[in-house]
């Protein structure tokens, strides 16, 4: 038996890979974090799959659903959304079953970060512009920060940030960054990436707070914030540089 840690991706429902999707077809008990994995997704699920939505319940109960389906032999789907890596809690959960003899594998999935720069048909590395992604947070009610993790901190690199969870905490997200990109560094909040609803608000730091209170936005969104949203003029990489050579396009002889 085995507990397969499965990313749905940022919510279209045909963002997740292959394998995923083809784990969730397998298994006959398909648990899944409820509001952020659209519910497509739960259409691979074999028709007598057990499927429970997690949301509503606490890491004793969801456990204790794994250890029901180990005693039964059966192969869990564990869904969470966007990429398990990422703030997917599912840390604690690979914890318990390390302690009880459960076996697991993780598949990736794709991430709101890259469903957001997708949205906005963009890289978030330039040449000579941000050669960085920070993919952070900020602190809420229910997590703080480590100490050395302050946003500022971050910010002082200059460095492309996608900071997450944050959308109701902007206010402590431009105080942070406006000394050391400015007030009118290009910030851009890209709500519910890849869903059918999916937003972007184009601002900057200076302003963006007022724009996202304007359209209600409260969750689930991004906050990406740096130079390459200004469209800027960059170089061109050097992969495909007509007098770089490497290994799989040799130096080409004269006239060839
Ligand atoms: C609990 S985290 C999950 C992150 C997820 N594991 C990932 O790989 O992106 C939830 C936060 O991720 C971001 N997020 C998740 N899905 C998103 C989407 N479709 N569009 C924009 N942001 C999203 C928001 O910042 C949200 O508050």
């Amino acid at each position: 038996m085995t507990v397969h840690f499965i990313g749905a991706g940022p919510g279209a429902a045909d963002l997740i890979t292959l394998r995923g999707r083809d784990l969730i077809a397998a298994c006959p008990v398909v648990l899944y974090a409820g509001s952020l994995v659209p519910v497509e997704i739960l259409d691979h699920a074999a028709p007598e799959a057990r499927v429970i939505d997690t949301a509503p319940l606490t890491l004793d109960e969801i456990i204790a659903e794994i250890e029901r389906a180990d005693e039964a032999g059966l192969d869990v789907a564990r869904v969470h959304s966007g990429d398990p890596s990422l703030y997917g809690a599912i840390a604690e959960q690979i914890r318990r079953l390390v302690t009880l003899g459960i076996a697991y594998d993780v598949t990736p999935g794709v991430p709101a970060f890259a469903a957001a720069a997708a949205a906005l048909g963009q890289e978030l590395t330039l040449p000579g512009v941000s050669q960085t992604v920070v993919l952070t947070r900020t602190a809420m009610k229910a997590s703080s920060m480590p100490e050395g993790e302050e946003l500022a901190r971050f910010g002082a690199s200059g460095a492309t940030l996608a900071i997450h969870l944050s959308a109701r905490n902007l206010k402590h997200v431009t105080e942070s960054l406006i000394p050391h990109y400015g007030a009118d560094c290009a910030t851009v909040v890209v709500y519910r990436a890849s869903w059918p609803d999916q937003q972007i608000i184009r601002g900057k730091l200076g302003d963006i707070r007022s724009k996202v209170r304007a359209a209600k936005i409260t969750r689930t969104a991004l906050v990406l914030v740096g130079r390459v949203f200004e469209q800027p003029d960059f170089t061109d990489s050097r992969l495909y540089a007509a007098d770089h050579v490497h290994l799989l396009r040799p130096r080409r002889r004269s006239g060839a």
